[in-house]
């Protein structure tokens, strides 16, 4: 089988979905590995680098495609892609299935299988290929290091001859990988850390870093296949009150809070923006699905009376090298799932096949 990786076409993004390292892997598999000319150029690896790992390099993504049983990218098909697919050909990228139904209804028309890679089921044996983990991980600690750039103050204590400096305070909004990850990279940098969630097995988790976990009044909400559901305007109320002290002394803010399928939930209203501290930041990680913030905006930092709100749709392509090495690792980990002596099993029993195949083909 052929396997053909895409240079990514979206606006922004850097990432490329395999790595070199991951070649020998896929050749493992049974896979011959094409690459589209200059697909890794701006997560730094070169086409050179792909074809000394044994892969072999196509002009572009026409002649990718067409000598291909399986397309790999990171992002769902641009029209372009759809126009060039054909019949029996196997497509492995993010497809958000539920925001994209005319992209599934396309690629059905087509004859081409979909595996969407965020549709990957939340069990233990798939955390290894779930890339929504590995990238929302990545995107914590970068989160934390914009914030600490955006602001006009340093996170750790400092005693020196000239005064003492007290230590920047942190309130993170939802404790999933991303804000797991944020609290652990702002601990380490010497704030004062604080977080929220709406599951209150993440006081624990808080806890354990280090950091104090701001409970809400009431019952939490339920989980389902790991994600949280939407709560109800009462339970946003409480929170708001819960959080207010904390907001109004915060230097910097991290919102992560998303909801599976739905717009992120605005944990953050103009009026509290209005009582944050001057020169204190927001970064809104959820502003790619609307932002937790009232005033947050994607790709645009937006200053209301001296808070900065940063929203960033983006994070992972901003650390290209890393967020496309465990992408590669994440997806070469799948295809291992899917792949014996070089065929797709297509288990139909198997909740990793069932929940990633979003086409009806
Ligand atoms: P996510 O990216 O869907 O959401 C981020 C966080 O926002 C979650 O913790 C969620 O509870 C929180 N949130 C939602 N609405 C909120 C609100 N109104 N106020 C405050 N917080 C709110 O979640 P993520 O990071 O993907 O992880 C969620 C859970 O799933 C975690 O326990 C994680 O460990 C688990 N997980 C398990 C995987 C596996 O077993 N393969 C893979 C990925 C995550």
């Amino acid at each position: 089988m052929k396997l053909s990786v895409l240079k990514e076409t979206e606006s922004g993004e850097t990432r490329v979905a395999i790595v070199p390292k991951s070649i020998s892997k896929l050749q493992g598999l049974g896979f011959e590995v094409i690459v589209e000319k200059n697909a890794g150029a701006s997560a730094s690896f070169t086409d050179e680098d792909y074809t000394n790992a044994g892969a072999i390099i196509a002009s572009s993504s026409k002649e990718a495609i067409a000598k291909a049983d399986v397309v790999v990218k990171i992002n769902p098909p641009s029209s372009l892609d759809i126009a060039e697919l054909k019949s029996g050909q196997i497509w492995i990228s993010q497809l958000f299935h539920r925001l994209n139904e005319d992209v599934i209804k396309e690629l059905e028309s087509k004859g081409v299988k979909g595996l969407s890679l965020d549709a990957m089921p939340r069990i233990s044996r798939a955390q290894s290929m779930d890339v929504l983990s590995s990238q929302s991980n990545l995107s914590g600690y970068k989160s934390v290091i914009c914030g600490a750039d955006n602001l006009g103050k340093i996170f750790p204590m400092l005693t020196t001859a000239a005064g003492t400096i007290t230590p920047a305070k942190v309130l993170i909004f939802g404790v999933g990988v991303a804000g797991l990850q944020a609290i652990a990279t702002a601990k380490r940098l010497g704030a004062l850390v604080e977080a929220t969630d709406v599951r209150m097995e993440c006081k624990e988790q808080t806890e354990s870093l280090g950091a104090k976990f701001i409970s809400v009044e009431g019952e939490g909400v339920k989980v389902e296949g790991g994600y949280a559901k939407e709560v109800s305007d009462e339970y946003l109320a409480k929170q708001k009150e819960a959080v207010n002290k904390s907001l109004s002394q915060a230097d910097l803010v991290i919102t992560t809070a998303l909801v599976q399928g739905a717009k992120s939930p605005i944990l953050i209203s103009e009026e509290q923006i209005g009582m944050m501290k001057n020169g204190s930041v927001i970064v809104d990680m959820a502003v790619a699905k609307g932002g937790n913030t009232a005033l947050s905006k994607a790709d645009k930092t937006v200053i209301h009376n001296g808070v900065k709100i940063v929203g960033i749709s983006n994070f992972p392509a901003q650390i290209p090298t890393n967020a496309s090495e465990l992408l590669s690792r994440n997806i070469d980990t799948f295809l291992t799932h899917m792949v014996e002596e070089g065929e797709f099993k297509w288990d139909m029993k198997d909740e990793i096949t069932i929940g990633t195949l979003v086409t009806n083909v």
